[in-house]
């Protein structure tokens, strides 16, 4: 059974490589990692260190080669792939640099999309994704596609879809990768409210020092190992 000091997520030994023979690259090298609930972490490093690797396997939208990925005590790797789509479906919620909205969609049918995986009865899914969109400060514009929205309410969008199911954890990969500093930093001080009043377990990947100050803990990755893991001073 978990207790408090059970980390959310714990790597333990994680190693990946891609592709065979001459043409293997170790994108992970027997990566140790500790999360716990309540934490805002940012993965940072050069292109190719292992990041967005790390985060597909916390997601669960990819397998490590080897070692162990513990969530909240559990071994996902003992897990059936329909439990592991349950473990991301309930308890992760993604965010891309590419916002990956669908665009004939309107805001709030994108926003409703995990609901409807999740076999939320109609009525119910409305309501969520309403709230989710008010969350991000779009409520007027829930009937707009995204190609009628800027950038910066395109990846609003996409974290009101990635809050919607109310996840324990929300994985984002570049974030801001897309939007000018002005919308960077509306973006990140939105995750830091999910992260201080909701709770929010955030991992972030980021390739820029202003927008890792944000967050309360730093890990940089190199060639397929974390190099450093520092907690952030409170410039608050
Ligand atoms: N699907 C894949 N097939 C082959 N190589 C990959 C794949 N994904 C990642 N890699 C390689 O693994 C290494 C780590 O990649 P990645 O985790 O994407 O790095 P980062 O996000 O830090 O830029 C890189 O050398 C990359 O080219
Ligand atoms: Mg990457």
């Amino acid at each position: 059974m978990q207790t408090d000091t059970t980390p959310l997520i714990q790597l333990q030994g994680v190693s990946k490589i891609y592709g065979k023979g001459q043409a293997a690259v170790k994108a992970l090298d027997a990566v140790d990692l500790q999360i716990h609930q309540g934490e805002f972490v940012a993965m940072m490093g050069p292109s190719g260190s292992g990041k967005s690797t790390s985060l597909n396997i916390l997601g669960c939208l990819d397998t490590p080669g080897s070692g162990q990925y513990y969530f909240d005590g559990v071994a996902v790797g003992s897990l059936s792939r329909d439990q592991r789509a349950v473990l991301r479906r309930q308890f992760l919620g993604f965010i891309f640099q590419g916002f990956n909205l669908l665009n004939r969609t309107s805001a709030i049918e994108n926003v409703e999309l995990p609901l409807i995986y999740r076999k939320i009865p109609a009525r119910h899914r409305r309501e969520m994704a309403q709230e989710a969109l008010c969350a991000v400060g779009l409520e007027k514009w829930q009937n707009h596609t995204p190609g009628e929205l800027s950038g910066g309410q395109q990846q609003r969008v996409a974290i009101a879809r990635a809050i919607v199911g109310k996840p324990r954890v929300l994985l984002a990969d570049e974030p801001t990768g897309n939007l000018d500093s002005v919308r960077s930093i509306e973006i990140m001080e939105m995750l830091r409210t999910f992260n201080q009043r909701d709770g929010i377990t955030i991992i972030m990947v980021t390739h820029e020092p202003d927008m890792a100050e944000f967050c309360k803990r730093q890990m940089q990755f190199q060639d397929g190992h974390i190099i450093s893991d520092t907690a952030v001073e409170d410039t608050l």
